[in-house]
């Protein structure tokens, strides 16, 4: 287990079924070596008692802003913490918080804290898509909370059958923590996406065309962005690595559904990097049934499928910094940057085709990164993890300038 010995963890316990786990939760924060400070919504006591959780973490839990006609010093707990957790979180917490309500003690501690605020939803399938819920998650992390999409999994109540709003596990939650706490937030308030993997073009329901992207380099870039504190759109065709933990991912298959999911994540996104490896062409129509063997054409006529840096350029707003990718096998430096010209770009990634080591599937990269500035910058062979972080600090750089 991660050591966060010394660290301060202010957790927030709102009134939902999941908050039985958030005592695996304190569990796992104590016996990390952090210091817990629990704080209890009203409702949530009718649901786990403060004693579990004085028993687990050694220090008292607080539940009210005023008790025995004493006031509490809020702002000496909110300002005397590294992290707040709020596990789970209602929706009607988070209805509050984003209203910058101070209406009990855990809303007034969040707007008088500046540790960094992660929040682990978890609620009713129907509540968590409610437009109403999406619009107040949406602004909580636009003020730069980190809020953990709950999964899809069976829900509290045997009636609620399976949906999105589960909380995510308290080792998830955790881990989640321990990143909030290791990194700096200087992507805090900013959404980031992140395009990874291939397309499939279909030729019928059971064949496809493809490449050999396995996503890996996307992933690392989602994962650099999510845990400086980015909210981090990942927009992911069929990966072959898994999705890093509190980032949104949108899952697609075609580079058309590829295309229409970056359109809408333009839609007040800050960066985008697309990593992603669409397939340049598709069949120019696609059989409905499976094609049998005796009568399969000879050749399946292919057309070009949506570019789309370019198919996009209209959703763009002002300001927003886009990385292109480029694999060439000639002229690397000339040809990423008439790309970068081409489609608008602030940044490409170029890749030297066929290197060993480097590009689809390998775990390390080489590549040139070459500014809109003109500004070009070969980087040693590295993890793609490292590569990551570069790219990262170069989108950190951009949007700083803006
Ligand atoms: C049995 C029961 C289970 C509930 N589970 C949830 C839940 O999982 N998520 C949620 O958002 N609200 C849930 N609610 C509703 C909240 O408890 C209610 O909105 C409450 O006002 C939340 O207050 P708080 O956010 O201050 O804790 C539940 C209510 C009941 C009675």
């Amino acid at each position: 287990m991660r050591s966060i010995a010394g660290q301060r963890v202010l957790l927030g316990v709102t009134g939902g079924i999941a908050s039985y786990k958030t005592v695996s939760l304190a569990r796992l924060l104590t016996q990390a070596g952090a210091r817990v400070d629990v704080v209890m919504s009203r409702s949530a006591r009718e649901f786990v008692g403060a004693v579990t959780f004085e028993a687990l973490t050694g220090r008292p839990v607080h539940v009210d802003l005023i008790a025995d006609g004493h006031a509490l010093d809020h702002i000496r707990l909110a300002q005397d913490t590294d992290l707040v957790v709020v596990a789970p979180a209602t929706a009607d917490f988070i209805a509050r918080a984003g209203q910058g309500r101070a209406d009990d003690l855990l809303t007034a501690i969040l707007l008088a804290t500046r540790a960094p605020v992660l929040v682990a939803p978890a609620m009713n399938d129907q509540m968590w898509t409610h437009p109403q819920t999406a619009s107040n998650v949406a602004h909580l992390r636009s003020l730069g909370y980190r809020v953990l999409d709950p999964a899809v999994g069976p829900l509290a109540s045997a009636d609620e059958g399976v949906g999105p709003g589960r909380m995510r596990e308290p080792e998830e939650i955790f881990d989640a923590a321990v990143a909030a706490m290791a990194t700096p937030s200087s992507l805090a308030g900013r959404t980031v996406v992140v395009t990874a993997g291939p397309t499939r073009e279909a030729i019928d329901p059971v064949r496809f065309i493809s490449n050999r992207s396995s996503g890996k380099m996307g992933v690392a870039v989602a994962k650099a962005a999510a845990a400086r504190g980015a909210h981090v759109i990942l927009i992911a065709g069929p990966l072959e690595v898994a999705v890093p933990s509190g980032v949104h991912v949108v899952r697609v298959e075609s580079t058309a559904e590829l295309e229409a999911a970056v359109r809408s994540a333009l839609r007040g996104a800050d960066a985008l990097v697309m990593a992603a490896a669409p397939a340049d062409f598709r069949p120019s129509s696609v059989a409905h049934q499976k094609i049998k063997k005796a009568t399969a054409p000879p050749a399946i006529p292919l057309e070009l499928s949506p570019d789309i840096l370019a198919s996009t350029r209209d959703a763009r707003e002002s300001g927003t910094v886009i990385v292109g990718f480029a694999l060439e096998t000639e002229n690397l430096v000339a040809n990423a940057q008439a790309k970068l010209a081409a489609k608008a770009l602030d940044l490409v990634v170029a890749n030297q085709a066929g290197e060993t080591g480097s590009g689809f599937g390998s775990d390390t990269n080489r590549v040139t990164l070459i500014g809109r500035d003109g500004s070009v910058e070969a980087l040693p062979l590295a993890s793609k993890d490292s590569v990551a972080c570069t790219i990262v600090d170069r989108v950190e750089q951009l949007l700083s300038g803006r």
